[in-house]
């Protein structure tokens, strides 16, 4: 298997290190260490990815002729694994496409989600790529006992509302149910599982032995978008077209295996590009998620109800009394409202501003939690209309098996001026020669 790579703890100090807590960042639980949240500089090095770098940054500006979005100007898409890679290849105009995905286990996802596909969409449009987006209706019946096929069936569209109203482009989206599509993906499904030991999947994943049997079986099904062969109605005979994953790190360990087994069989490793968490309300220490209400912002919440949890639960690293905070200043690492903004605010130039006055003193914390309502208000608003006017006939629409066309129109045209090009060459030498 890939590395996460085993810290080593060579001396006495190191010892010490390895034995005080570590932070948790599995698929399934998110737990940090700390009060000022996960040690990502950490993890980066325990998982073995890579980090991003200021000439990615300026690579993706360029191949894109736009400045990079505001998640990967301010390093919340924080490292990767071949990003390189794949930017590399796409500048000699070979094929790339993006898969990202979502489990079924609410009717309606959070502010945390918006994250990977707010990026996702940025990556579409930015580079003209094809996109799959797979929403395991499996794995969540799977792993939450308490949900009925029924029920996550139901969540399941919902979702696929939302994911539709983030604005993917529907001539190069694909968006897949696991237990409809599931037919296309078994070939490959099989390989996979053939190819990875019960041990590995305990090891990356940390089952047990009284888990249900089908725990260990998902890890493959999420693994095969990775592989182009498993959309022909995409790639068609294509063999080597690599994709490249937009989520947050808590996805690593399923990527980690599919880079793996890729290797042994002979496909193209996937690219993934990891983000940080959006923090849950009460503070750093966990993500946002499903299952603590007050922690989290939905998407189908109201102007009020923002304004509400706000004031009411975002952890404020901001002085005790309007006098503290003014002689002190805010500790901004653990500030909700400043985090919230550095996630969702757009301009640089005011975000700067707000950290200086709010550091200093200078902003009070009422003052930027009534900052961070307004954003996150007008963003909700605006979604929640393009959700509104998502249709059935828009799922279907996104959900057909058909025809899509990987190229970008860039290539496309690159293309055409190539042959053009090679056409006049070629008349020019004809007519040399008949003279
Ligand atoms: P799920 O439904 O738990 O999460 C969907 C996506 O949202 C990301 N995410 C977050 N990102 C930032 N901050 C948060 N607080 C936060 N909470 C969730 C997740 O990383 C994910 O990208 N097993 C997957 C479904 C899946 C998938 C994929 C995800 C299948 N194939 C390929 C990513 C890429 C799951 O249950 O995601």
């Amino acid at each position: 298997m890939e590395p996460a790579k085993p810290e080593e703890p060579t001396t006495q100090a190191a010892t010490e290190v390895k034995a005080e807590v570590e932070d948790e960042v599995t698929p399934f639980n998110i737990a940090a260490a700390s009060d000022s949240g996960i040690d990502y500089d950490k993890l980066v090095d325990k998982f073995g990815c890579s980090r991003m770098t200021d000439e990615l940054r300026e690579k993706i500006e360029r191949l894109t002729g736009r400045a990079p979005h505001r998640f990967i100007r301010r390093n919340i898409f924080f490292c990767h694994r071949d990003l390189d890679i794949i930017l590399n290849r796409y500048e000699q105009n070979q094929l790339f496409y993006l898969y990202t995905g979502r489990g079924p286990s609410a009717e309606a996802l959070h502010l945390g989600h918006t994250i990977p596909f707010i990026m996702t969409r940025y990556m579409q449009e930015a580079f003209d790529v094809p996109l799959v987006i797979q929403i395991t209706d499996d794995e969540k019946f799977m792993y939450r006992p308490e949900l009925s096929q029924e029920q996550v069936a139901k969540m399941a569209i919902s979702n696929i509302k939302d994911i539709i109203a983030f604005g993917f482009d529907p001539e190069k989206t694909f968006i897949f149910l696991d237990t409809e599509y599931i037919k296309e993906l078994y070939p490959n499904v099989t390989k996979v599982q053939k190819a990875v030991t019960l041990n590995q999947i305990k090891g990356v994943f940390g089952f047990n032995d009284s888990d249900p049997v089908g725990k260990y079986a998902y890890p493959p099904i999420q693994a095969v978008p990775s592989f182009c062969n498993s959309f022909p109605h995409i790639f068609g005979s294509r063999k080597n077209v690599p994709s490249l994953i937009p989520c947050a790190i808590d996805q690593d360990p399923y990527f980690r295996m599919t880079r793996d087994v890729a290797a042994r069989l002979k496909y193209e490793k996937t690219g993934t590009f990891y983000s940080t968490f959006f923090p849950g309300l009460e503070g750093m220490k966990g993500k946002m998620s499903s299952s603590s209400l007050h922690n989290t912002i939905l998407l189908t919440d109201s102007a009020a109800d923002v304004k509400k949890k706000i004031n009411k639960y975002a952890f404020s690293g901001g002085g005790a009394t309007e006098q503290e905070q003014r002689e002190k200043g805010a500790n901004l690492d653990v500030d909700m409202p400043y985090q919230y903004l550095r996630f969702f605010l757009e301009d640089d130039a005011e975000l700067a501003q707000i950290a200086e006055d709010y550091s200093t003193g200078k902003m009070l914390t009422g003052q930027i939690k009534q900052k961070l309502i307004e954003v996150l208000s007008t963003y909700l608003k605006e979604f929640q209309e393009r959700r509104k006017a998502i249709t059935d006939e828009d799922v279907k629409k996104f959900m057909e098996v058909r025809k899509i066309n990987p190229v970008p129109k860039k290539f496309e045209e690159a293309r055409k001026a190539k042959e053009a090009a090679e056409k006049l060459a070629k008349e020019a030498e004809a007519g040399a020669g008949a003279q």
